[in-house]
């Protein structure tokens, strides 16, 4: 039986992966709906590419609803800088047939965990977490509802990509992390410590070349960007791939590797904003909160990648 699943998601190159991985792999997960939120690019983008996703993967019966335009407290910091004005860099889609819907992408979360069997759905978390910190602030409800988070943020040994403490999801709506951290929910995290290892190089750049469909040659269109890619990125070998290891994780678990530890998020400290403070060694007695995911198989998740997306059109 597939999981059932909603992606909340800002694409963003790596989050149009994650999304194609996604629809490649219905025997692991069925998408109940993709929920958009502000952050690589503003929501009227983030919200237009998902739907332009999905029919690139051939699923307009997928909705997509449009949900937070800024984070709980804070502007919105943008990452055009990775991604591009439209958030997709490299890649042109044309506009979506069918529009995101009218309904709010908080409201539809609601919607949909109270009309699952409770424990079902499995919240896939891309961007920031505005949208669920919000969606739990308005139905404390739904919060037993929720089977798993499983979230692609924070970073530990690896510093941050934005600032040197902090990764971007986490940077961009702090206060979103904390609730999360503190809701009690079954939460996995996928933090740079894990992407950064999962480097999208020439060769296998070219081996998703070689499958030929539309999904694989959007992937390569976007990654091929490397002027696009800022100079920390450029330094190694090949281009993270951050976000599909959210649904990589659900497809094949074995994939990758951690512990349940303590996570906390700074979100006073002006140097420190948005940082990830996760007890691997269990130093403050904290009681775990988190999965914190940190050791990969790169090989392996590439090999997956290519064998899924060689399936759609
Ligand atoms: C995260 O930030 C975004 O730019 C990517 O899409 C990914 O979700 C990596 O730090
Ligand atoms: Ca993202």
């Amino acid at each position: 039986m597939p999981r059932k699943i909603i992606i909340d998601t800002d694409p963003g190159k790596d989050d149009a992966v994650a999304i194609l991985l996604a629809l490649a792999a219905p025997e692991a997960v069925e998408v109940l709906a993709v929920v958009a939120v502000a952050g690589n690019v503003p929501l009227a983008r983030t919200a237009a590419n998902a739907a332009a996703l999905l029919e690139l993967g051939g699923r307009t019966d997928i909705p997509v609803y449009p949900g937070c335009a800024a984070p709980l407290t804070r502007p919105l910091v943008t990452a055009e800088h990775v991604h591009g004005e439209t958030g997709l860099n490299g890649l042109e889609l044309p506009p979506p047939a069918r529009a995101p819907e009218a309904e709010h992408g908080v409201d539809a979360i609601i919607r949909l965990l109270r009309a699952e069997a409770p424990g079902t759905v499995t919240l896939c978390l891309l961007g920031p977490a505005t949208n669920l910190a919000m969606a739990l602030a308005k139905a404390p409800d739904i919060a037993p509802r929720i089977a798993e988070v499983v979230w692609m943020a924070g970073a530990r040994s690896e510093g941050g990509n934005v600032t040197p403490a902090a990764e971007y999801n986490v940077y961009t709506d702090p206060e979103a992390a904390a609730v999360l951290l503190a809701s009690g929910l079954k939460l996995t995290l996928m933090p740079l410590d894990l992407t950064h290892q999962l480097l999208v190089t020439r060769e296998r750049l070219a081996a998703l070349r070689a499958l030929g469909t539309a999904a694989a040659r959007a992937t390569v269109a976007m990654f091929s960007e490397i002027d696009g890619t800022p100079q920390r990125e450029r330094e190694r070998e090949g281009i993270p791939l951050h976000d599909p290891t959210v649904i990589a994780h659900l497809i094949d678990p074995t994939l990758f590797g951690g512990r349940q530890i303590n996570v906390e998020v700074e979100t006073a400290s002006p140097f420190a904003r948005g940082m990830t403070v996760a007890d691997w060694y269990g130093v403050t007695g904290r009681p775990a909160n988190a999965l914190w995911l940190n050791a990969a198989a790169p090989d392996r998740f590439f090999a997956l990648l290519e064998q899924r997306l060689a399936r759609l059109p």
